[in-house]
């Protein structure tokens, strides 16, 4: 798998601002993941292009310090970053990107993928992609009314009699989006099956627009093999980064130090930047529980970190837990994390 080679970058889409991304690997936004310490992380690591976690654009009116917080995005980033909203009205999704603007993103993602019931009844989330023409006077709507760029991530549909993917990637072109992030599944997989890579690489024949595809990529030789064969523009990973948050410079064939210790560390220094210490210390134990996951011991080691009181005590067991080694494989048929917002 690694023999294939990542297709050279100069023969990637060159206007716009699929032009600015640093590679063709891109890190998939998750809900309570993708916040700006794991973004100013993946930075660090060389993903390609960060996407915060979803944001209500009403939220952002109602409950504006906690929303706030999601939309920070870390100074002097290499890679550009997108923040993503969602809502049902286009107009507080243009009032929210005044907002987006301001914290120095680069673009404004729109959520089309989020398959939750909550989100959904709404008329958000994946729920759009039901009515491909509405899709395009909504999008045309937020288009008009913001200054800086637009994407979209979305579904394959809403079920298997809902394909309407060709016509929602029309719908995003015809309204200016700068690309299209496909998750291969329907709203009605949720995260079971497998995502369907083959409808992506259809979509990509037959799009006009820079088409990224997402869905159950667990290592960098799955990266280039899928971007070689489906012919898409980039691709976007999620579980697989939070697996192994070195991914990025696998893909690309970097040498930075990738070890498990070294990723705690300078995501710890990363939360002290931004968080309290009570804040900080709940993230830092979710993270190292994280990398655990599949080390033998780890189920005693995720249970010691959520009694550890403060970030130097995880260190500590972390310290003696990982000692050094690479975060372990991802492996195909492992079940981790079958649920998100898109
Ligand atoms: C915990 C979790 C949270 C997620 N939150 C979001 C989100 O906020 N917005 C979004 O568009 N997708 C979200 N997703 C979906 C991912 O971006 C991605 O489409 C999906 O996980 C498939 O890609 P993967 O197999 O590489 O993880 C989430 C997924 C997970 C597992």
């Amino acid at each position: 798998m690694n023999s294939i080679p990542v297709r050279a970058y100069e023969n990637q889409v060159k206007e716009g601002l699929f032009a600015r991304a640093r590679n063709v690997f891109w890190l998939a936004p998750m809900a309570g993941i993708t916040d700006v310490c794991f973004r100013q992380l993946m930075d660090e690591m060389n993903a390609g292009v960060l996407i915060s976690e979803l944001v209500s654009a009403k939220g952002l009116f109602y409950n504006s310090e906690k929303t706030r917080k999601m939309m920070r995005v870390h100074p002097n980033g290499k890679s550009i970053t997108g923040i993503q909203l969602f809502g049902e009205s286009a107009e507080d999704i243009i009032q929210a990107s005044e907002l987006v603007e301001a914290t120095g993103a680069d673009f404004v993602d729109i959520n089309l993928g989020c398959p939750v019931k909550k989100v959904v009844k709404k008329g958000c989330g994946a729920a759009l992609l039901r009515d491909p023409a509405y899709l395009e006077t909504f999008l045309s709507t937020i288009k008009r009314g913001i200054r800086i760029p637009l994407t979209v991530k979305m579904r394959t549909g809403w079920n298997e009699e809902e394909l309407t993917i060709h016509e929602c990637v029309q719908a995003a072109y015809n309204s200016g989006c700068e690309w299209v992030a496909i998750h291969g599944r329907t709203r009605a997989q949720g995260y079971e099956g497998k995502a369907d890579w083959n409808l992506i690489a259809e979509v990509k024949a037959n799009a006009k627009i820079p088409v990224i595809g997402n869905g159950d990529i667990r290592n960098a030789g799955q990266a280039r093999k899928r971007l070689a064969e489906s012919k898409v523009d980039a691709v976007m990973i999620g579980r697989g980064a939070l697996r192994n948050p070195g991914i990025f410079n696998e893909c690309i064939g970097s040498k930075t130090e990738t070890s498990c210790l070294d990723i705690i560390r300078r995501y710890q220094k990363s939360l002290q930047e931004f968080y309290d210490t009570r804040y900080a210390l709940i993230m830092l134990r979710k993270f190292s529980a994280w990398l655990a996951f599949g080390n033998p011991g780890a189920a005693k080691f995720r249970k010691s970190m959520f009694e550890c009181l403060t970030s130097a005590e995880v260190m500590e067991k972390v310290e003696a837990f990982f000692q050094n080694e690479k975060p372990l494989p991802f492996n195909d048929n492992e079940e981790f994390m079958m649920g998100g917002h898109g």
